[in-house]
């Protein structure tokens, strides 16, 4: 996810550029930059690193221009620098392109453009829109950009500017979110309404497939195929700017909660990868997953769905791995290292020393170009965007989708199943975001459950096999964000000890999928219901009801009203949930 901005009008664009991108940074923020149109020529500045370091060194007070596009990136192909920052331009920087979105099929037109001679600068998927505009061009830059973007696939809101007609703006969206703002003798676009709310709030929609020609005084819309005019109904926007940078969320912990249906479709678009990474996994004798805290419970996941298939392997947590589990490790292995932010010093310091014992090292990660990706021999992006607040959760859901799919490949190329039954699999996953959609619509039943027990001050949360991690989840999730005392324990530990806990009215979070073990969960619930406990099941008809899917599948779906309500016992405790005491969203110190 990254934020596109435009402004074209009467006053000085570089200025009025930034404080937009400032305001798109929570969409991304590793590198950014701006171009603008001064003197019948192109000046761009762009770098990696926050959008106020870049405005110190770009001066604004230099480039003097009424015309301009900027752009504040979250990587995904090709990491973080000056060169793969946006904007990007052709041969001739005579056309300008920002980009959000991910364009699929980015290496065929790049490898036909350069078979044409065109030389490109970057990694990025991006810089293949402008070489297409210049390829395209003869006299019209509405033409050459139209025909141009008819040649992608994937998603994309673009802005495009050129010396050749410097009074336009060009833009286009495909599943991308981008907005016009509707000014007096100026316009603006961008990605979301906070970059547009300070100067107007008259804005106009793109929807998938429009595209538009927007000057100070114009704002004229198409269709992409067809070319023909669209009438777009103006729209004011009735948000604060705190609520616009939510989205219109209380918190971005909601917000995000609220994407994890996109995070498991993003997460997918790393199938050729990870189908590929298995393939080399499978020369390996021993598998570790290393991993702090929600992440850890992803790594816990991969080593059960691996035992399913008779694969053995290890989770163990990167504080622990560090000091005792690399003693163990040597070149016969590969240690699978999954961090959010690539940035935890604990699973860093446990990749360099798997390293050093010779140990292949996967990661699977969510920032690109992170340290960890970096010291690592492969990578496996989950493609979540940002996510900021501290407590995990679309990307445990983007976690999850990559380590289920490489667990399958792994198998199926192993010869453990049948590689129909991972495409089976496969499309239960692509299936898998409407289901938690129906969970997510269901916030109200949730928030119920939640103002019945937000004033407990312990809870315990069962689980078997997959949906041990799934138990695990739940009670950090409510722990870190509700400083409510919660344990997770194997459903059939709990007559070993944790029993004798139970009494009236403890809250038991039993996780129930429907599958070969459905009878035992049944019995270790009575056992508790027994002790007068109050039981809330997760499950096809439980209290947190959950769609019927694949059990296999189930800890993707299950942990998603367990994330939905330790949000609510946090908000109904009148905690934020966005900023919980003590903790940081990277862990880089020890
Ligand atoms: C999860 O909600 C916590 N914020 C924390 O446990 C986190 O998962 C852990 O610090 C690991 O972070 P990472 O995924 O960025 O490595």
């Amino acid at each position: 996810m990254c934020g596109i901005a435009g402004y074209v009008g009467n006053r000085n664009a570089p200025e009025i550029l930034f404080d937009m991108l400032k305001r798109l940074e929570y969409r991304g923020y590793d590198s950014a930059g701006i171009a603008c149109i001064s003197d019948q020529d192109v000046v761009i500045f762009k770098d990696r690193g926050r959008v106020d370091e870049i405005r110190e060194s770009a001066g604004c007070e230099r480039i003097i221009s009424d015309i301009g596009i900027a752009h504040t990136r979250w990587a995904t192909h090709g990491e973080p620098s000056e060169c793969n920052a946006h904007p990007h331009s052709d041969c001739t920087n005579g056309f300008i392109v920002v980009h959000n979105g991910i364009i699929e099929n980015y290496r065929d037109l790049r490898e036909g453009l350069m078979e044409r001679g065109h030389r490109f600068e970057s990694e990025t998927d991006t810089e293949v829109v402008p070489h297409l505009i210049e390829e395209l061009y003869t006299q019209s830059f509405e033409v050459a950009f139209r025909e141009a973007i008819k040649k992608l696939r994937g998603s994309f809101a673009i802005a495009a500017i050129s010396i050749h007609e410097p009074d336009k703006i060009l833009i286009a969206r495909k599943e991308s979110p981008l907005i016009i703002g509707l000014g007096d003798g100026e316009n603006f676009i961008a990605s979301d309404t906070p970059a547009i709310l300070p100067n107007t709030r008259r804005i106009l929609i793109m929807d998938d497939f429009d595209y538009g020609i927007v000057t100070k005084d114009r704002v004229k819309i198409k269709d992409i195929r067809t070319g023909d005019e669209i009438k777009k109904k103006i729209q004011t926007i009735q948000w604060s700017m705190e609520q616009a940078e939510r989205g219109g969320y209380p918190h971005f912990m909601l917000k995000e909660i609220f994407e994890e249906p996109e995070a498991v479709k993003n997460a997918t678009k790393a199938i050729k990868e990870i189908e590929d990474i298995a393939k080399k996994l499978t020369g390996y004798k021993r598998i570790y997953f290393v991993a702090c805290g929600t992440a850890y419970h992803a790594g816990l996941l991969g080593k059960y769905l691996l035992e399913r298939f008779s694969i053995p392997s290890e989770a163990v947590v990167a504080s622990e791995f560090r000091y005792s589990t690399v003693n163990t490790i040597d070149s016969d292995c590969a240690v699978i290292a999954i961090s959010q932010s690539g940035e935890t010093a604990d699973t860093l310091a446990s990749v360099k020393e798997a390293k050093n014992k010779g140990a292949y090292v996967l990661s699977i990660v969510n920032v690109v170009g992170s340290t960890l990706t970096r010291i690592s021999d492969d990578n496996i992006y989950t493609y979540s965007g940002p996510e900021i607040a501290v407590a995990s959760t679309k990307a445990y859901l983007g976690q999850l989708t990559a380590i289920t799919l490489l667990g399958l490949y792994l198998a199926g190329e192993s010869g453990r199943i049948e590689m129909d039954y991972v495409n089976e699999i496969i499309d239960d996953i692509n299936n898998l975001p409407g289901k938690i959609r129906q969970i997510l619509n269901n916030e109200d039943e949730i928030k119920k459950l939640a103002r019945r027990l937000a004033n407990k001050n312990t809870f315990f949360y069962i689980g078997r096999r997959l949906n041990y991690p799934t138990a695990l989840e739940g009670a950090l999730k409510i722990k870190e964000i509700s400083y409510v005392h919660a344990e997770a324990y194997p459903a059939g530990e709990l007559k070993h000890g944790p029993l004798a806990l139970l009494e009236d009215g403890i809250p038991v979070v039993a996780i129930n999928p429907n599958d070969d073990l459905f009878r035992k969960m049944e019995s270790n619930i009575q056992e508790a219901r027994a002790r007068k406990a109050t039981i809330i099941v997760v499950g096809e008809s439980g209290d947190l009801k959950t769609p019927v899917i694949d059990p296999l599948l189930s800890p993707l779906l299950y942990i998603v009203p367990l994330h939905l309500f330790a949000y609510h016992i946090s908000v109904l405790r009148g905690l934020d949930p966005d900023k919980p005491r003590n903790l940081a969203k990277s862990v880089t110190v020890e």
